[in-house]
């Protein structure tokens, strides 16, 4: 058995390897609960560290700011010296991105698994004593055999314990999820080491989460479950946008439908908010891996039944550019469109797998003037439509992004939305002026007495044309 160096006055050492949405917020939450232990996040991206290690933070979470900066050079270190962190640490949590395979067998669907193997190979050639390995990342069911395939590969003597301890915090209530998540999960091997190992995370969890929301499991069930948990969320999504389909049709109001719906308890009202669509970095990644897995196992039926989750994502957000068409008489072409909002979801900066990337794309395509307009996306945005040719302007004020537009849409349901002055907004537009509400977020009834032709999303439309 061979111990880590610890510095004298911290009881643990643990080591996180990727600083990005999952590794800075998650670990920020471990140090500023538990100054006993040392904390350090290490990632191959050295500006990624030095945001971390600045006034800016790379990412924009409600709450972040301040955890970090109460633990940070108290227990809390980023750095770029990975070697060092792994030789240091007992504990590793690996939360590197794993992002859907685009080469090869399985592109399109797979995860793509080379920055998680590399960690892996990383750890055993620097690590000269015992580890407990977490996956933090989101990985596909029976990865953690693969990665005691790779650590156990060579006999020097060093010992490793892999856990599996998926992450469920959601972009724009991390912290809120951290400190009272819903459940800790904890897989591990069920012998005598890999139980032990499991008493060493539930031990750091157990600094402020209370032991019945720590649950604890084999370690195939634990991975498994976390594409399960995105799948049926994102499931939910897909169901309630179907149905919003079928409201604009019959004139019934899906938001009186998923109330009705949601309050039988055996459903519950939330992610039942009809939308643009799901965005995200995981829904769409998670499932399409979960597809792959499925059908790997030549179970083509299960598979098929959640590839529809995605497809009726891509349909809502056609019918959204569909029904801007429609109603602005067919023709987009040399019109200027706000669009209010640019991230996935309201309180984030993040836009990857945004319903708006491909609903500006789409309009760019039928010649559209966009003017885009984010609280804390834009910088995302220029970088999503960067060589997309075609009459873009990003900018910060929303008033300025609708004054001479013809129509709004909104892609994100930030607060700041509903508090705008639509009146002033609707005497600067072009007319007839049309606000398509893609969150459900601001008062239709309202609007339309103002004057604007108003389209949500699985409601009657609002117009006098
Ligand atoms: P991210 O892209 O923001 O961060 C990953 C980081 O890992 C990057 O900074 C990258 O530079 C670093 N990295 C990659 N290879 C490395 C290596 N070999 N050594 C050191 N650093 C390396 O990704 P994320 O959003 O934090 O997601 C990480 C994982 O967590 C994914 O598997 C994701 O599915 C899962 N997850 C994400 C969320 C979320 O809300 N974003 C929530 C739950 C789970
Ligand atoms: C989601 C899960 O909620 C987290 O539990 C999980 O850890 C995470 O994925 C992950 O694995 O990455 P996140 O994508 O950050 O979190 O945000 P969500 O709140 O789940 O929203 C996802 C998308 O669904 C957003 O575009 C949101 O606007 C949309 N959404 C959500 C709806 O359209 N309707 C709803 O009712 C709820």
């Amino acid at each position: 058995m061979k111990k880590a160096d610890m510095t004298p006055h911290f009881t643990r050492h643990i080591l996180c390897i990727g600083a990005g949405y999952v590794g800075g917020p998650t670990m920020a939450m471990i140090a500023y609960k538990c100054p006993q232990y040392r904390v350090t996040i290490v990632d191959i991206n050295p500006d990624r560290i030095a945001q971390w290690n600045s006034d800016s933070l790379p990412i924009y979470e409600p709450g972040l700011d301040e955890i970090v900066k109460a633990a940070r050079g108290r227990n809390l270190f980023f750095s770029t010296d990975i070697e060092k962190g792994i030789q240091e640490s007992d504990i590793i949590f690996v939360s590197v991105n794993t992002p859907t395979k685009t080469f090869g067998v399985g592109a399109g669907m797979a995860a793509d698994l080379q920055y998680w193997e590399k960690t892996a190979r990383q750890i055993l050639k620097c690590a000269t004593s015992d580890k407990i390995i977490v996956e933090k990342s989101t990985l596909p069911v029976r990865t953690a055999q693969a990665m005691e395939r790779i650590l156990f590969s060579t006999h020097n003597g060093v010992r490793f314990e892999v856990l599996s301890n998926p992450e469920f915090l959601a972009e724009g209530t991390a912290i809120q999820d951290l400190e009272q998540p819903d459940r800790i999960l904890i897989g591990s091997r069920q012998t005598e080491s890999g139980l032990k190992a499991r008493g060493a995370l539930v031990e750091v969890y157990a600094n402020w989460v209370p032991q019945e929301r720590i649950l604890t499991t084999d370690i195939w069930s634990s991975e498994l479950s976390k594409l399960v948990a995105n799948a049926f969320l994102a499931q939910r999504i897909s169901s309630i946008n179907a149905i919003a389909a079928l409201c604009e049709k019959t004139e019934a109001d899906v938001s009186q439908v998923a109330k009705a719906v949601g309050m039988d308890a055996r459903i519950g009202p939330e992610f039942l908010n009809a939308s643009v669509g799901f965005g995200g970095s995981c829904f769409k990644k998670d499932i399409l891996n979960l597809v792959y897995i499925c059908r790997h196992y030549g179970l083509n039926e299960v598979a098929k039944y959640w590839e529809s989750v995605i497809e009726i994502n891509e349909y809502q957000k056609t019918h959204f550019v569909m029904t801007m068409l429609n109603a602005m008489f067919n023709t987009l072409a040399g019109k200027r469109i706000a669009l209010f909002g640019f991230a996935f979801k309201a309180d984030t900066g993040d836009t990857r797998e945004s319903p708006a990337i491909y609903i500006a794309t789409r309009l760019i395509e039928e010649q559209a003037e966009l003017v885009i307009t984010d609280p804390e996306a834009l910088a995302n945005a220029r970088a999503d439509l960067k060589g997309v040719e075609g009459k873009v302007q990003f900018v910060e004020d929303p008033y300025e992004a609708a004054t001479g537009s013809h129509a709004i849409a909104i892609m994100t349901e930030w607060h700041q939305f509903r508090e705008l002055d639509y009146e002033r907004i609707y005497r600067s537009m072009a007319k007839p002026a049309f606000i398509f509400d893609g969150r459900n977020v601001v008062n239709h009834s309202r609007l339309y007495e103002l004057g604007f032709n108003v389209y949500p999303i699985g409601k009657p439309a609002l117009t006098r044309l």
